[in-house]
């Protein structure tokens, strides 16, 4: 890589973001990209890294870009979550951009000193990198929900308080966003997506988490047929129908966060979000037509529930949507739309839109 003019440094290349993020730069630019990977107890940090891109590429209809994978993507074994990224010698090469996706999605309280470790001294070790490698610039992939626990509209304005969260994942996003405002030698960009499904044309997706997981709960619920148990009265859970389901396909996340970076747009924060995002009852709707259920009447109202219905309120995967799936928040969206304009942020799923990201992980089971 020492002869090679532009060089970019990026965390998470494995993950679902990050895959569709190292795509798009190899598409859209002639820069190498330095990933810092984890190796397996089966897998090199190169092996692990060439396979899940090349499986991202498949997913995504981009196979053309193989090749290019394979001469500009170079892993470096590094664990973000442990002191200098656990790399004993700094690599001579300079690089131009840093973009830092990594973290840990887990939200459970008793990984809480876990995910700080992963997303915020992870944050801070990666910075610290990039600039050691000569970065100017550190792009990092945040989440709208750094929101927390506020409610309306949410503005691209600075997240500061960490204990107004739904989440320990919420709090390290929100603390690793704090330690990037002291940032003062590299221009620091702070992208924030919203619930990011499939690819816009494939409907394929690289992730468990989010609208997948809960897809999964919803097919677990069906095998588990505890419908059965309800009788006549369909399921009722704790939701707001008409609260917005901000989802956004991953192609089109990351092309926003590239085309932002490219603007030369010097605001700093910036929601990745739909600005037709369907509710919460048409997700509802789609998914359980789909699944093969009725759908669940939603009811903010705790005392509605039967003592089935509070046994499955309580499952910690349905707590854990339960904010999600309640409040009504709107994603401001005047800094991206005044870097590559509205059209950019407009993606409608309509029942007819989502129902093939939903059959596409029912076929994958
Ligand atoms: N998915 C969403 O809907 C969504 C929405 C908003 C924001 N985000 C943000 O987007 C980013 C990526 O999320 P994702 O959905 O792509 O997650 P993902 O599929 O779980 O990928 C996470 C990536 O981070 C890597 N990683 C985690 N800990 C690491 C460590 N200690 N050292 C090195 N690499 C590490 C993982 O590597 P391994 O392969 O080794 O595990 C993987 O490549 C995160 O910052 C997340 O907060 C995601």
């Amino acid at each position: 890589m020492e002869n090679v003019s532009s060089v970019h440094l990026l965390t998470g290349a494995t993950g679902f973001i990050g895959g569709a993020l190292a795509l798009e730069i190899l598409d859209r630019s002639p820069a190498h990209l330095l990933c810092l990977v984890r190796a397996s107890v089966s897998q090199s940090a190169q092996e692990r890294l060439l396979d899940s891109l090349t499986n991202a590429a498949t997913a995504y209809g981009r196979s053309d870009l193989e090749p290019e994978i394979r001469a500009r993507c170079h892993a470096l074994r590094a664990d973000v979550g442990e002191p200098d990224c656990a790399i004993d010698r700094l690599p001579n090469v300079t690089v131009q951009a840093a973009w830092h996706v990594a973290a840990s999605l887990s939200f459970k309280l008793k990984s809480r000193p876990s995910t700080l470790r992963h997303n915020v001294e992870g944050t801070a070790n990666t910075l610290k990198l990039a600039k050691a490698l000569g970065a100017s610039e550190f792009n990092y992939v945040s989440t709208a929900f750094v929101a927390g626990t506020t409610t309306g509209t949410i503005l691209e304005q600075p997240a500061r308080d960490p204990t107004a969260t739904n989440n320990p994942y919420e709090e390290s996003k929100i603390r690793a966003e704090m330690l990037l405002e002291e940032e003062r030698d590299c221009t620091v960009r702070i992208f924030r997506p919203t619930i990011v499904i499939g690819h816009s044309k494939t409907h394929a997706a690289t992730s468990l988490a989010g609208l997948y997981a809960a897809i999964n709960g919803a097919v677990e619920y069906r095998e588990r047929k505890i419908e059965a148990l309800l009788g006549d009265r369909p399921l009722h859970a704790l939701g707001d129908p008409q609260a917005p389901m901000n989802l956004i396909p991953v192609d089109r996340a990351v092309e926003n966060i590239w085309r932002i970076r490219e603007s030369g747009s010097t605001l700093r924060i910036f929601h990745i979000a739909n600005a037709t995002a369907p509710t919460v009852s048409e997700l509802n709707d789609t998914l359980c037509e789909a699944i093969g259920i009725r759908p669940p009447v939603l009811t903010d109202n705790e005392e509605c529930l039967s003592a089935v219905e509070k046994i499955v309120a309580e499952d910690p995967r349905n707590r854990f949507q339960r904010p999600y799936l309640s409040t009504r928040r709107y994603f401001d969206l005047t800094h991206t739309t005044a870097a590559i304009g509205p059209m950019a942020s407009s993606h409608p799923l309509d029942a007819g839109t989502l129902r093939p990201y939903v059959d596409w992980q029912l076929q994958r089971g």
